[in-house]
């Protein structure tokens, strides 16, 4: 052969070889094989088949079957071809996913479809448009007209109606706005501080809340694929969802009340646990405590000081050379004896432990030796094992989606079992790999799935990516769990996929010591609340950069009212413990974190109704009060009672109004109660009452705080009874004196008290303690009503000191009912607040306070 003829054929082959990897590059690997590559729209229903439980549709070549898992969930399957994506999910538990109920079908000239006696589910024939309404016909959700569900290249996109008056909330961690309308958004998990607006983020949650005034309903799109959402950000009328890959299966969850929503999102994917009562204490952290003696001063400084704390956090420098799983000789030359100490001193330690498994073969570091020998790495196409760079540099990646893999990685936890570390910290599961595309593996690694309930297979990097975080998650608590059977796991990780909320708590990962940052904590918590997350924190302070001292003060006053309260920095910046500014701002910040411990009986009872429900801790207005959407994007609910009312930007110096929904409320500090206002949905109210002669001038004007550094707003709903405690200094101290119990009268006035060891799970035998409260209030009496208490776990308390808002007199008559002994009382005329003590309460029984 010539010299040039052969250039020829090689440079062809070389040309030909180079544009097929191209084309390879350019598409997302591992389609679905049975996916068409061509345009696949569902235009027109060409035939139905009725089911017992919904119905299963034709439209050419594409199926859909549509069935209803309860009266209210409606499940949809849609693909491109004869063959329906494999009945597998990562999120939705199999208990939910295979329970059905009787439906009654319909069909007629138009639609094919069902009833359920919450739900009218009709799929127009041509053009083919499914339309969720309710039983008086509302439209709930429809796909968008004149734009079909449509299958291309492996992935397709679904568009439903959108009414103006459609808001949109959830979908995890997403920064930007609060409400989501008329942003869009991927869902990737990303190793990427939340600056302002940044998407995607570390966590992957495909489900969204859709609510107008008087409805609402959920949709969780079932797909672990990098996936997108489009609400009005391209069209004006319609909102878009859809994939580059895997399974078209989503659910269509009916409220009508956001509550409900998100109950039947909870419903599917799962509660989280009751955690163990220390991890709703003060938490400290920092990357990095490093050596021991700097550990130990942080603690001795906390007790010193009295600022009450359970917590304390190593990070990546406790280790030998950042590998996971080892411990620095030098600088931690007795490990088990500091985490002793610690625990003498009522610390309990939590580890970080990172996913990545420094790639060091035969030099005795275990978790490699081990996990390779059993095959648990992530491997490249041609079968070897993936090495990317993280802080160990070259690392391998556990194979999380096989279930020997996530035995193997719960193994490697025994020592620091043994050793009495209390709870573990899953970091930079995105997987984040510093030197890998994107940040994180190339799409074409392969993972194997080899777990129950799914068929055993291999996957690309793009099916799996999303999960990483939470099997890294499931691995660690499954095994924390055969390690420790009767301690609660705690486990903190910063990604996850829908249902990560059963394997522990969360955090929104690198934020920034700004003022912004602060604002934008509120709006992630209460979205990643909305989409099942209920255990979430931020890093008090901000990690990256280093808070001026009012900043922090502020921080740490709002960090109180949320779920997880963790300080946390980054290496490099100033130290950002309580004491840090000062005697001033430290007995500030001290008050907050004091009020926090006071009111654990109360965040542990909503953590426990979380382990019950899925409803979050923290919680938007309209969660509560469906319908109210007028207040800042600031305020938040803690529970039902606790309404915290920061300015709209923290840092805001002008006086400004506080929106309440309507009802009495109370100043949860001073106890008096607010005025009436001319604001929100009272102005509806107010504006009745002038047109039936009242005048206007009558109301008051609305409320308005003038911000001091020293207080943040919080109001008591009108209503509610709330369980507190003594102040202790952890959570392993006794309170020593009666429980609080603080009746705020108001409309349907209730509250209820959850408690048990705080640690093991003797609560499913029944040593628990759950009693419930009502109240109420006449002209001039008020009645509160103790509940039966049920379970039979001993409280710590011996008398209740029952605490009275709103009563306008020093007189009072005070009995229980059975009693004629009249009890003694004093009164707080600032608070306008009646104190008595009674002996504790475990019977149904009444107090009645009149005058
Ligand atoms: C990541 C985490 C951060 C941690 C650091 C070192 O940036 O988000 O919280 O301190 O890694 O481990």
């Amino acid at each position: 052969m010539k010299r040039s003829t052969l250039c020829l054929t090689v440079c062809l082959a070389v040309f030909a070889a180079i544009h097929q990897s191209n084309l390879q590059a350019a598409q997302p690997p591992n389609r679905p094989n049975n996916a068409s590559q061509a345009r696949v729209e569902l235009d027109a229903v060409t035939d139905a088949r009725a089911l017992p439980d919904g119905i299963q549709i034709r439209a050419g070549e594409a199926q859909l079957r549509i069935t209803a898992l309860r009266e209210d969930i409606v499940r949809v399957r849609v693909s491109p071809n004869a063959q329906l994506p494999e009945d597998a999910s990562w999120a939705v538990l199999p208990e939910a996913r295979t329970k059905t109920v009787a439906v009654q079908a319909i069909s007629d000239a138009a639609a094919v479809g069902f009833r359920t006696p919450k739900l009218d589910v009709r799929v127009e024939r041509k053009p083919l448009r499914l339309v969720v309404r309710d039983t008086a016909g509302h439209v709930i959700c429809a796909d968008a007209l004149g734009r079909p569900t449509a299958f291309k290249l492996g992935g397709f996109t679904v568009a439903k109606q959108m009414p103006d008056d459609e808001q949109f909330y959830g979908l995890g961690d997403k920064t930007g706005l609060f409400n989501r309308r008329d942003q869009a958004y991927t869902l990737w998990n990303t190793d990427v501080g939340p600056q302002e607006a940044t998407d995607p983020l570390y966590k992957s949650i495909p489900f969204f809340l859709a609510i107008t005034h008087d409805r609402s309903y959920g949709l969780f799109l079932d797909n672990t694929w990098r996936t997108w959402f489009d609400f009005g950000k391209t069209a004006r009328d319609a909102y878009t969802f859809g994939s580059e890959g895997g399974p078209l299966d989503y659910y269509v969850i009916y409220g009508p009340t956001p509550k409900q929503v998100v109950e039947g999102y909870a419903y599917l994917t799962g509660k989280p646990p009751l955690p163990p009562m220390w991890a709703l204490g003060f938490q400290q952290s920092r990357y990095s405590y490093s050596p021991e003696s700097q550990v130990r001063d942080v603690a001795n400084r906390l007790r010193a000081d009295k600022i009450p704390s359970d917590v304390l956090y190593l990070d990546i420098d406790y280790q030998y050379r950042n590998r996971p799983f080892t411990v620095d000789p030098d600088r931690f030359p007795n490990f088990p004896g500091l985490v002793a100490d610690l625990k003498k001193q009522h610390f309990h330690l939590v580890t970080i432990t990172d996913l990545h498994i420094a790639h060091i073969a035969n030099q005795g570091y275990m978790p490699y030796d081990t996990g390779h020998a059993g095959d648990n790495f992530v491997k490249n196409p041609d079968g070897s094992e993936f090495v990317g760079v993280v802080w160990p540099g070259p690392a391998v990646f556990p194979d999380f989606t096989r279930e020997k893999t996530r035995a193997w990685w719960g193994g490697l936890y025994k020592q620091f079992a043994q050793d009495g570390v209390s709870g573990f910290w899953n970091d930079m599961n995105e997987p984040s790999v510093f030197d890998g595309p994107g940040k994180t593996m190339p799409l074409d690694t392969v993972h194997r799935i080899e777990e129950p309930g799914f068929r055993t297979r291999t996957a690309t990097h793009a099916e799996i990516h999303n999960i990483v975080g939470m099997e890294n998650e499931r691995a660690t608590y499954d095994g924390l769990l055969k390690l420790r059977p009767d301690e609660r796991p705690f486990v903190l990780t910063r990604a996850t996929y829908a249902g990560g909320q059963r394997f522990g708590f969360t955090w929104t990962g690198d934020n920034s010591s700004t003022w912004n940052h602060l604002r934008l904590a509120t709006q992630m918590l209460l979205n990643l609340g909305m989409s099942g997350i209920s255990m979430v924190g931020d890093d008090i302070g901000g990690f990256n950069g280093s808070p001026q001292p009012d900043l922090l003060t502020k921080w740490i006053e709002m960090g109180a009212f949320n779920p997880m309260y963790r300080d946390h920095s980054t290496i490099g910046s100033l130290p950002q413990e309580v004491w840090v500014h000062g005697p001033q701002q430290e007995a500030i910040r001290r008050r907050y974190i004091d009020t926090r411990y006071r009111l654990l009986p109360y965040i542990y009872t909503l953590a426990e109704e979380a382990s019950r429900t899925g409803l979050p801790l923290v919680r938007p207005l309209f969660m509560e009060f469906p319908g109210y959407y007028d207040s800042a994007d600031s305020e938040f609910l803690l529970g039902r009672s606790l309404l915290v009312a920061p300015p709209s930007l923290p840092d805001m110096l002008d006086d400004y109004a506080v929106s309440y929904p309507p009802g009495p409320w109370y100043d949860f500090w001073t106890g008096e109660k607010m005025p009436a206002q001319r604001t929100g949905p009272n102005i509806v109210q107010v504006a009745e009452t002038v047109s039936q002669g009242q005048s206007l001038s009558q109301f008051p004007e609305p409320y308005t705080i003038h911000p001091t550094l020293e207080t943040l707003p919080v109001y008591v709903r009108g209503g509610s009874v709330i369980p507190m405690q003594p102040l202790v200094q952890s959570t392993d101290e006794t309170p020593n004196g009666p429980l609080e119990l603080r009746v705020y009268p108001g409309p349907q006035c209730e509250g209820s008290l959850y408690l048990d060891d705080g640690h093991t799970f003797r609560y499913k035998q029944g040593e628990y303690l759950r009693q419930s409260f009502t109240c109420r209030a006449e002209a001039k009496a008020v009645t509160l009503a103790f509940g039966a208490r049920e379970g039979s776990y001993a409280p710590w308390w011996k008398s209740i000191e029952v605490v009275v808002y709103g009563w306008q007199s020093e007189h009072a008559e005070v009995k229980l009912s059975g009693s004629t002994e009249a009890l003694k009382t004093t009164y707080d005329a600032k608070a306008h607040a009646l104190h008595v003590v009674i002996p504790d309460v475990a019977g149904k029984q009444e107090l009645q306070v009149g005058r």
